[in-house]
């Protein structure tokens, strides 16, 4: 519930289960944030790869525009092995991270030791704009290319979000991760933004890391890290990264926000359609809990919230790899609301 006094807001989420384990954990989700009280209603979208595989469906214009009409979306995963690459997860992800133009990825992470620190990566541009194609496509002198799209816009509006977030966190620190030594014209345009944003913050403190030499930090020395804000590409391989050091990928969360609420944001677990598991009740439906907490908080239900990840925080155990599954850990977050 939210509002002034006695009014209460009912949340209209748009939900889209998708493929594998995606449903598998979006249930759980569910369960839980109801359970925690949400005010929520909720509307089924029967999209991703076994819908497209039924009728060629994958996300045309007019779902689109009523996926306008939430507030938010919550999103388990899309993408399956019967798909080509790229059908699903570029028709209709990345349409949809486009098109409603969700241009920060936020994806937090805490380490076993309770560190935390944030992913900020641009999430409407670089190497997943689109730009190139093939030429003699099948021929000996076939080439492919792939362009890295990048806007004074698209890299300024992120980097300040990055400044804004690192302002509100106790160590005020924000490192820019590019590659700024071989991409010599993306990498200048991002980090001379930084710059002449970072003079607007004076009170925070930031840092420059090359991508590689980031994955060694985050293996070796993660709690260099407060905030962080990088590229589309190297923030998704980061970010998986992230997962890996932080108890595992079934814990990561992650929000496609669009700041300015032009039009709802999208909550996602950073994991896939894991097709391995799919099905066999194996899948730690928490990233996709942690997905929904980001989604309350994004629509100001900031109790609520902080209930459901108290009860996330006190079923994982990050000191043993737990040997169990959906149900298992779905009732111990449960256990943890009821408790709390
Ligand atoms: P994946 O994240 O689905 O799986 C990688 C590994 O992590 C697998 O071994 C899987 O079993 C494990 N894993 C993932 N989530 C888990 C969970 N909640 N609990 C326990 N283990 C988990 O990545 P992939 O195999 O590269 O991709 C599979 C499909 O998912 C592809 O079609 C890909 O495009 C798609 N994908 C979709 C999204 C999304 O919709 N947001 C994100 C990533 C990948
Ligand atoms: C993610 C996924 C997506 C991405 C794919 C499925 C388009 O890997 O959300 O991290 O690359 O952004
Ligand atoms: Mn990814």
């Amino acid at each position: 519930m939210s509002g002034k006094g006695n009014e209460t807001v009912t949340h209209r989420i748009a939900v889209i289960g998708g493929d594998g384990i995606g449903p598998e954990v979006i249930s759980v989700a569910l369960d839980v944030i109801t359970a925690a009280g949400a005010d929520i209603s909720t509307t089924d979208f029967d999209l991703g790869g076994q819908r497209y595989l039924r009728d060629g469906t994958v996300l045309d214009d007019d779902t689109l525009d009523e996926l306008r009409a939430y507030d938010a979306i919550l999103l388990g995963a899309v993408g399956t092995p019967e798909v080509p690459p790229g059908v699903i997860e570029r028709g209709l992800l990345l349409k949809a991270r486009f098109s409603l133009d969700l241009y920060v990825n936020l994806r937090p992470f805490t380490l076993p030791d309770g560190h935390s620190f944030t992913v900020i990566r641009e999430n409407t541009e670089g190497a997943y704009a689109g730009e190139g194609g093939f030429l003699r496509k099948g021929t000996p002198h076939e080439i492919a290319t792939q362009g890295s799209v990048n806007t004074r816009m698209g890299a300024e509006r992120v980097i300040r979000y990055g400044f804004e977030l690192a302002r509100q966190r106790e160590r005020r620190h924000l490192t820019l991760v590019h590659k700024t030594n071989v991409l010599t014209f993306s990498g200048d345009l991002w980090e001379r933004t930084f710059n002449e944003v970072a003079v607007e913050y004076p009170d925070v403190g930031t840092a420059y890391n090359h991508v590689d030499a980031a994955c060694i930090h985050f293996v070796e020395d993660p709690h260099r890290y407060e905030v962080i804000v990088t590229d589309n590409l190297f923030g998704d391989i980061l970010t998986d990264l992230g997962g890996a050091i932080s108890g595992g990928i079934g814990l990561a969360a992650s929000a496609n926000l669009n700041p300015d609420r032009t039009s709802p944001s999208l909550f996602e677990p950073v994991h896939g359609s894991a097709p391995d598991i799919a099905g066999q009740g194996l899948a730690n439906p928490t990233a996709a809990v942690l997905s929904a907490v980001l989604m309350l908080e994004f629509l100001g239900e900031a109790e609520c919230a902080a209930r459901v990840r108290a009860a996330c925080e006190a079923a994982v155990s990050h000191d043993e790899v737990p040997d169990i599954g959906t149900d298992e850990i779905a009732k111990a977050i449960h256990a943890g609301l009821t408790d709390g």
